[in-house]
């Protein structure tokens, strides 16, 4: 009997380790293991040995024959399982790569665009970049542009107020002028400085204006600097920014700070004008104030607003828009 169970065991090994699949492995098991298998007949057939010893060797070897066949099909089924995972997961595996598209490249916002190749021109001009503070002193966004506290002419910037210090010395910057007394009572001349950035004004946005908005400040300070200086180094950078086609004027005006003051307007290749900023001779007062000796130094200065200049070089009708952020109006450029 001994052998027959070796024999149906051999069997029910080699049937397990045949199967190619966890169902055709658990068909094996159940045939070979099961009620109406070999090895279940050959136990049926222990009764009927003659002693008991003969009865437990052979209930043993059974015992032992059914672990055993027991054991190879679960380490087989385990096997057969991950290779069946597997190819279920390579089936089910989804190519996402077919549905990529290059990543949309961004740019620069209109205006930091405008800004940088503003700084690149004057830096070719021969110009440093300065900075300043956006929360600035009465003194330097008004005080050392000779406009003493309750001068008129402050009432022409519509000045946000920052509650810091005593009652109205500390503002939002109106304009970027206040970057050249920072720069005269820092550095020694000659200077040759442009100061772009961030300016304030309490006003209501329209399609020209935005209470947040960008200029670029200049200021050269040098001996035998004149007016025709001044004109000559707008229009070089009015034709560098814009292109040839583009030409400048500067028309009489009044800045406190400036003496003579003039506005300047760009002339559009097809004719019209376009009103740019201000500009002049540096007040003798701003240079006392500073530090500098009038006697010895004179300069010219100028300030302009960056997001006038993007608009019109992008040919954007309404300043808001820039400010929109609304993807299909930033697409375009
Ligand atoms: N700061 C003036 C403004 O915001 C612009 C300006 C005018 C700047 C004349 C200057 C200048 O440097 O000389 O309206």
């Amino acid at each position: 009997m001994i052998e027959d169970i070796s024999a149906a065991r051999d069997v029910a090994l080699a049937a397990v380790a045949g199967a190619q699949t966890v169902d055709l492995l658990d068909q094996f098991v159940a045939e070979h293991l099961g009620k109406r298998g070999p090895l279940a007949s050959l136990k049926a057939r222990l009764g009927a040995l003659p002693t008991v010893d003969e009865k437990k060797a052979m209930g043993q070897a059974l015992n032992e024959a059914t672990s055993a066949v027991s054991a190879a099909a679960d380490a087989h089924r385990a096997v057969l399982a991950a290779v069946e995972r597997r190819a279920q997961l390579a089936g089910e595996r989804m190519d996402l790569t077919e549905f990529r598209r290059p990543p949309a490249r961004g740019h620069a916002h209109l205006v930091t665009e405008a800004w940088e190749r503003l700084e690149d021109v004057f830096i070719g001009l021969g110009f440093k970049v300065a900075e300043g503070p956006e929360i600035e002193t009465d003194w330097y966004n008004f005080e050392a542009l000779n406009m003493p506290p309750s001068h008129p002419a402050r009432s022409m910037w519509d000045t946000l107020f920052v509650e810091h210090g005593a009652p109205g010395s500390t503002v939002l910057r109106t304009h970027t002028s206040p970057v050249q007394a920072r720069v005269m009572t820092t550095q020694e001349p000659p200077i040759y400085v442009v100061a772009p950035g961030r300016v304030f004004r309490n006003e209501t946005a329209d399609a020209t204006h935005m209470p947040v908005f960008h200029q670029i400040e200049g200021l050269v300070v040098d001996r035998g600097i004149s007016f025709a200086d001044l004109a000559g180094t707008i229009e070089a950078f009015t034709r560098a920014f814009f292109g040839s086609g583009f030409t400048s004027r500067l028309r009489p005006s009044f800045f406190p700070f400036t003496e003579p003051s003039a506005e300047f307007d760009i002339r559009r290749p097809d004719g019209s004008w376009l009103e740019l900023g201000g500009c002049g001779m540096v007040h003798p007062n701003v240079l006392a104030a500073c530090g500098i000796d009038p006697e010895e130094w004179g300069g010219f200065a100028f300030g302009f607003g960056i997001d006038r200049m993007a608009k019109e070089y992008h040919g954007v009708d309404d300043l808001r828009e820039m400010y929109s952020n609304d993807v299909r109006f930033i697409e375009q450029f």
